[in-house]
């Protein structure tokens, strides 16, 4: 029945983290995943997760299912985190929030939600994106191109290039865009480029779908969600996905929601209605264990500055593995310009190391990057960072 299938080639990342894992060599560095690791290697439960879960545990009365669209808690929670708690759109009844299978899932129901409701919408993703994004849109049915995002000369945005290529456009085309801390290249929009950059996808009547999966390990938890609250105080129809993996460190939980925001009230029913259409027909519904964590840590007046201090603290760590990697290779290689390591910002940088130096490290240093040279920054640590510097200096040189 099945003999004629094709081979699964495995996905870039995942499979890379399954090849680190088998790795037998004990000096072994992971820089391939996106997960932050602590400064002994260690994937954190946060004080406020364990705390929230304790406190479910206790209060536990029921594992029922949720509605469809998920938890009510979870999702009021996420919109005032997202959206700031005075947003009149927010007021107006304009934004609809569902509690997702994580942002992935989130994703994927947006795309096939479009693919059903604006069906001759293509999509466009930034040139490179997350590897996913495409798969996701391309297996919703819908078509996907690329925009100019990264500039390889300069560690940095093509600002012009993009804006040129979106204000060519049809109205109502797919912007996918990185909220902040860009995956893979670590490279961000200033605020003064987004507020250009809204200006044009309402002049020209495009549809940003922004996706918001690390949250708080760029400049802060609100400054990351600028672009979001920029496009809503605006008036701008548009979609966010948003993630709870990474900033509460609770991966396998599939924490996620999506948002739309809509014209108005009535539209946003509408949206709703066939948001929960397209869940039924996919998963049904979200998982329990997950609204409980964010809704908890988010609205309890003691979690939350507890977990906000706990997420200031992961970006901060994140900042100083950048200052020291950037120190430790420009005294090994004088002649090169690492300013972007610092420049750059989240758990990703685009190194600039080519696929062959790629597997050189890794076959020589058991030092494991994505091939396209990104890596994850919340890899390194205290006790590998001028090791991994030294083998990074070693196949530059
Ligand atoms: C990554 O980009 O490494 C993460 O978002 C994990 C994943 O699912 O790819």
């Amino acid at each position: 029945m099945f003999s004629h299938l094709d081979p699964y080639a495995g996905d870039p990342i995942l499979s890379l983290n399954e090849a680190y894992q088998k790795d037998p060599r004990p000096h072994k560095v992971n820089l391939s995943i996106g997960i932050y690791f602590d400064d002994a290697g260690r994937i954190p439960v946060l004080a406020s997760v364990r705390e929230a879960e304790a406190q479910m545990l206790a209060a536990a009365s029921t594992k029922s299912y949720l509605p469809i669209e998920g938890d009510p808690a979870m999702r009021n929670a996420v919109q005032a985190l997202l959206f700031g708690a005075d947003l009149p759109a927010l007021k107006d009844g304009r934004i609809v929030t569902l509690q997702t299978v994580g942002s992935s899932g989130g994703l994927k129901v947006g795309a096939d939600f479009l693919r059903r409701w604006l069906p001759a919408s293509e999509a466009w993703v930034s040139d490179p994106t997350w590897d996913n994004h495409r798969a996701m849109f391309e297996g919703a049915g819908i078509r996907v191109h690329t925009y100019p995002y990264y500039d390889a000369a300069t560690g940095g945005l093509k600002f012009d290039a993009m804006c040129d290529a979106l204000r060519s456009l049809p109205p109502r085309s797919i912007v996918l865009l990185h909220a902040c801390c860009h995956n893979p290249t670590g490279v961000d929009l200033t605020r003064a480029q987004w507020d250009a950059l809204v200006r044009l996808l309402a002049e020209r009547g495009l549809l940003p779908y922004l996706d918001l999966a690390y949250q708080g390990y760029g400049d802060g938890i609100d400054d990351d969600a600028y672009a979001v609250r920029l496009m809503a105080s605006r008036g701008l129809t548009f979609i966010v996905a948003n993630s709870f993996s990474k900033s509460m460190s609770v991966y396998g939980e599939r924490a996620g929601a999506l948002s739309f925001v809509c014209t108005d009230a009535r539209e946003a029913e509408l949206v709703l209605g066939q948001l929960k259409a397209t869940v039924r027909r996919n998963y049904s519904s979200p998982p329990i264990h997950a609204a409980g964590i964010v809704a908890r840590v988010l609205t309890d007046p003691t979690l939350r500055p507890q977990w906000e201090s706990e997420v200031a603290a992961m970006r901060e760590r994140i900042l100083a593995m950048r200052q020291r990697l950037h120190a430790v290779l420009a005294a090994k290689v004088p002649g090169r310009d690492f300013g972007y390591f610092l420049t750059q910002r989240g758990m990703f940088s685009y190194t600039g190391l080519t696929g062959a130096q790629v597997d050189r490290l890794r076959d020589e240093s058991a030092v494991y990057l994505v091939r396209s040279g990104r890596m994850c920054v919340a890899g390194l640590s205290m006790g590998n960072v001028e090791r991994v510097a030294q083998a990074f200096a070693g196949v530059l040189g």
